[in-house]
């Protein structure tokens, strides 16, 4: 009798973290924002609080290209810390950085990707999943509404966060995502892989947190 075949760890991620990722779609920040209630000034606010997560999750890139776990996701082609200082410039001004602070939400989040980026490459991993292959999905509706609600030029500034210029197939790019993913699962024991499920369910819920310190800062009559 041979050995059933592992489920890949892609698909682990993904079966696992679902119900958190139900909870983030729905969360009433995010649902106002895809039924085009909410004014621009909140939109702006989300990438600022992006900018700062980005900015914790790409800085320290030299040394995450290094580790024989992270390196396989280190790739120029999702880096969005320009991109978002782009739409920033577009939305606030030239003096973007001027007030740009991090909700306390958004600053527990910062703390945990630096602290895993530093300490624990596998965990970082979790991070990296939840948001680019988030940005690759429903980053892309969450685009087409922005655009439509708030008059952006497609694909143009204020949007650029969500736009891969260098990712020609997304759902091939997706593909090659996942087979990255599952190598990364092969080379861990079961135990590390069942930590980076937890941190990857973790991601979620702090991503969810920078949406109710947003929904409190926006709030709209139901
Ligand atoms: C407006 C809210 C959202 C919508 C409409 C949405 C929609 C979607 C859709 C349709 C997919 C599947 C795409 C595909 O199969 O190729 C997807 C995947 C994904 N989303 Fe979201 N999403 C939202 C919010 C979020 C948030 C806030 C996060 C995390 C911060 C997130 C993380 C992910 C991830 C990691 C995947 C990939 C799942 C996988 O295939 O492994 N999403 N999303």
């Amino acid at each position: 009798m041979t050995a059933p075949e592992p489920v890949p760890f892609s698909t682990v991620l993904r079966t696992a973290s679902s119900e958190e990722h139900e909870a983030a779609e729905h969360s009433s920040f995010m649902s106002h924002l895809l039924n085009g209630r909410l004014g621009i000034e909140a939109y702006a606010d989300l990438t600022g609080q992006l900018w700062h997560v980005y900015r914790a999750l790409e800085s320290r890139a030299g040394q995450l290209a290094e580790h024989p776990l992270t390196g396989p996701f280190v790739d120029r082609a999702l880096l969005r810390t320009a991109a978002i200082e782009r739409d920033l410039a577009h939305l606030r001004g030239p003096d973007w950085r001027d007030g740009l602070a991090p909700l306390p939400a958004t600053a527990a989040y910062v703390a945990r990707v630096e602290e895993l980026a530093a300490e624990w490459p596998a965990g970082y991993i979790a991070h990296h999943y939840t948001r680019y292959l988030g940005d690759l999905s429903g980053g892309q509706i969450i685009r087409g509404v922005a655009e439509k609600t708030w008059g952006f030029a497609r694909k143009g500034d204020g949007v650029r966060f969500y736009v891969f210029e260098e990712v020609d197939n997304p759902a091939a790019f997706k593909r090659d995502y996942r087979a990255r993913l599952d190598a990364a699962g092969a080379a861990m024991d079961e135990v590390e892989r069942r930590r980076v499920v937890e941190e990857c369910k973790r991601a979620f819920v702090l991503n969810g947190a920078v949406f109710r310190d947003l929904d409190a800062r926006y709030p709209l009559s139901a």
